[in-house]
């Protein structure tokens, strides 16, 4: 992963402050170039895209569907994206307040003082709509259960706690202040009051440094979100449908040593950079620990008797998640052999 750009230049620039950083640039890339200037064009800095920002809805200005004797449209107009269901007797339309989601989308809206969740999203791999996952068995008896799923208001609060920052505060939806994506503060709690200090010239009071925690500890810290061993166990979730959760799958590899950072989700992930789609670029984190002997002469994990390149695209597979449309990568690293089952 790329390294913090943090060094020498971060104490130098103490003194360019108050800087005027480029309008709409984040504050923090005075200091922290690399972090501030990708993180938030990253999948988690985006999180859910509001009207204005619907590049996906943008991109796909009219968007149609039929399912169970309903119509679903889904139109670009004056700024906004109209979700209209219809049966052939009346219609139902709504304007696409949040849409989760940067590949494939879920459409949030409210509808007489209550949230509903689209009983249709967009898929990329369907290159259009297609049933929710999670909703495909439901049968709609009228347009406002056809157009959505009528969501708790704890459930809310859990989307927008994990999908924006800022649209939560002590347990209850705060949407005035919400914010898609995560941002600094989201990961980084006390980086805002650090910010203020510097920028007044007083000692940085610096966030915790998350780059010394474990394997352990970070799978649980991106766990939070992305699910923990402990969750998934509670949640029941077995068979392909844990795949996509990956702090549960990586626990369950022989690789995962808790104490070794070798094997941490920022071993192989940079969270402030998008995913690396390039299977031979992780190579170097599996012959990490998988290179014979290293030149020190200690002695690490045995080697590869089959193949020294793209480790990944054998030992840790693309498992299609049922009902999303959508393939993860199985991060339960193991062999593979013909006819094995996934195992939980
Ligand atoms: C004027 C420069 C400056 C700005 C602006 C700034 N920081 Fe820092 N930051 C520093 C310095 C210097 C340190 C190192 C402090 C230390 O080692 O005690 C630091 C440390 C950190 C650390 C701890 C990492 C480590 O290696 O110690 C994090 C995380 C961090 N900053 C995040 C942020 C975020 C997020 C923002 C914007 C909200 C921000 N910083 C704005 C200068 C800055
Ligand atoms: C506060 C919740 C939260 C935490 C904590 C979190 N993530 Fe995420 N992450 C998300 C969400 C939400 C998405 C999906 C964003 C989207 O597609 O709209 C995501 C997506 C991702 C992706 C996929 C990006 C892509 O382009 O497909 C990666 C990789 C990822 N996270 C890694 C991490 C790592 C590593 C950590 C821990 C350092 C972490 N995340 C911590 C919420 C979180
Ligand atoms: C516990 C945290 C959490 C909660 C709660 C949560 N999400 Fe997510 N969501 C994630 C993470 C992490 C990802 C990325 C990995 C994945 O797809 O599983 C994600 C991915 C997504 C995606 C696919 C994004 C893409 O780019 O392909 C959509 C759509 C989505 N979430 C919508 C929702 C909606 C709507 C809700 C509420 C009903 C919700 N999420 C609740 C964490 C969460
Ligand atoms: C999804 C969570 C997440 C978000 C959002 C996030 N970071 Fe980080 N950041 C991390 C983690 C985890 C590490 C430790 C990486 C490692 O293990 O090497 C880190 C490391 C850093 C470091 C190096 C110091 C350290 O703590 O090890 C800096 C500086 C930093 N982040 C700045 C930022 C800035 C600036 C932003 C916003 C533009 C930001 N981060 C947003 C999770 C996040
Ligand atoms: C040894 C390397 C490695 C480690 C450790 C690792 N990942 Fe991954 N991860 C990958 C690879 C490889 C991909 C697939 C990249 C691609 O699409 O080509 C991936 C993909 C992902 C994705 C995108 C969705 C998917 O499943 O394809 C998310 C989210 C993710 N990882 C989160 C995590 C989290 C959270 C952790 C820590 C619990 C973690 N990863 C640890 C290698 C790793
Ligand atoms: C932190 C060090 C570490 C990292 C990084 C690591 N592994 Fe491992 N790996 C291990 C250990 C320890 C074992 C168990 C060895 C044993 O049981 O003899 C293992 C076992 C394996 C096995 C045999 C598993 C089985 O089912 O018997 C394979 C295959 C493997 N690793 C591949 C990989 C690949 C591919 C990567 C990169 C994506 C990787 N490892 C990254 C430490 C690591
Ligand atoms: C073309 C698919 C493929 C690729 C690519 C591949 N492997 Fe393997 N690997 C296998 C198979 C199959 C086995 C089981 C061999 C056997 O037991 O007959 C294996 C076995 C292993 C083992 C267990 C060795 C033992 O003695 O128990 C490790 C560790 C391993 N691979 C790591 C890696 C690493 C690291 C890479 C990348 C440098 C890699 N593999 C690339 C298919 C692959």
């Amino acid at each position: 992963m790329v390294r913090s750009s943090l060094g020498k230049a971060a104490a130098t620039c103490l003194v360019l402050l108050p800087a005027a950083f480029a309008a709409g640039e984040n504050p923090c890339a005075t200091c922290h170039r690399e972090e501030a200037r990708s993180q938030p064009h990253t999948a988690m800095g985006i999180g859910i895209q509001l009207p204005a920002d619907q590049t996906v809805l943008k991109e796909h200005p009219r968007l149609t569907f039929e399912s169970n004797g309903y119509n679903y449209a889904i139109e670009r107009k004056d700024g906004l994206s109209m979700y209209t269901v219809s049966d052939g007797v009346g219609s139902l339309a709504l304007p696409i307040r949040y849409a989760f989601g940067v590949s494939a989308q879920t459409f949030v809206f409210e509808y007489k003082d209550h949230f509903y969740e689209s009983l249709v999203s967009y898929y990329p791999s369907a290159n259009g709509l297609a049933i929710t996952m999670g909703s495909e068995r439901l049968l709609p008896h009228n347009l406002v259960e056809a157009m959505g799923r009528e969501t708790s208001g704890e459930e809310m609060v859990s989307c927008f706690g994990c999908h924006s920052s800022g649209g939560v505060s002590q347990g209850t939806l705060t949407l005035e202040s919400m914010k898609p994506g995560l941002d600094c503060e989201h990961c980084h709690p006390g980086a805002n009051t650090h910010l203020e200090a510097v920028s007044q010239g007083k000692p940085p009071a610096a966030p915790s440094k998350l780059g010394v925690m474990s394997a352990e500890d970070t799978s649980k810290f991106c766990g939070a979100c992305h699910r923990t061993w402990d969750a998934v166990v509670r949640m029941r979730t077995w068979g392909e449908l844990n795949v996509r959760f990956q702090p549960y799958r990586l626990a369950n590899s022989k690789c995962f040593l808790g104490n070794d950072r070798r094997i941490s989700c920022t071993a192989c992930h940079n969270p402030h950079a998008d995913l690396v789609r390039d299977e031979a670029s992780y190579d170097r984190n599996c012959l990490a620990c998988h290179a014979g002997t290293s030149s020190a002469g200690t002695a690490l994990q045995k080697s590869c008797p089959v193949s020294d390149r793209k480790c990944v695209s054998c030992h840790m597979p693309k498992v299609e998640l049922p009902g999303s449309h959508s393939v993860f990568t199985d991060h339960q690293i193991r062999i593979i052999r013909a006819g094995d089952r996934y195992p939980n």
